[in-house]
């Protein structure tokens, strides 16, 4: 069977550009360390309450305007569970997870991410609009999944 030269030469220059995008994807991935943040940090999901800082969740002011909050999740909810913080500031979480995989999302803002156990979730976020910001799981975690929930109030 004979190969028309056009098509020969767009084939080739089809699996070239899959070959290219796998080298960049890859060399992103190895060799810069291009990864989902969650995967960063690993935490011994068993000690989660003996490991800093997660042996005080809560919310800190860590500078002007600006504040941490130390989370954990578990089935079925957020450990600190009512959390209050001031509209405009800049707030870092860091969460992890004491069992399953959940989720967390907050509805009208971008903050949607997987919280696994074994890795430390960091998501800086703000909320300018006062009001209450209703914090929802978003993976199935068990008998208890539609349950877990809590509010940030931004005041
Ligand atoms: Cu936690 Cu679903």
């Amino acid at each position: 069977m004979k190969i028309h030269r056009a098509e020969e030469i767009w084939l080739i220059i089809g699996v070239a550009i899959i070959v290219l995008s796998m080298v960049i994807t890859g060399y992103q991935a190895f060799a810069q360390g291009f990864a989902p943040p969650s995967g960063m940090e690993p935490i011994d999901p068993q000690k989660v309450d003996e490991t800093e800082p997660f042996d005080n969740p809560g919310v800190f002011e860590v500078g002007e305007n600006e504040y941490e909050v130390v989370m954990t999740l578990q089935a079925f909810s957020f450990t600190p569970n009512e959390i209050e913080i001031p509209a405009g500031a800049t707030v870092h979480f860091t969460m992890t997870s004491k069992d399953v995989i959940h989720g967390i999302q907050i509805p009208g803002t971008n903050m949607n991410a997987m919280v696994m156990p074994g890795h430390v979730q960091k998501i800086t976020e703000t909320f300018d609009e006062p009001g209450e910001y209703l914090v929802i799981c978003n993976e199935y975690c068990g008998t208890g999944h539609q349950l877990m929930s809590t509010t940030i109030t931004v005041k």
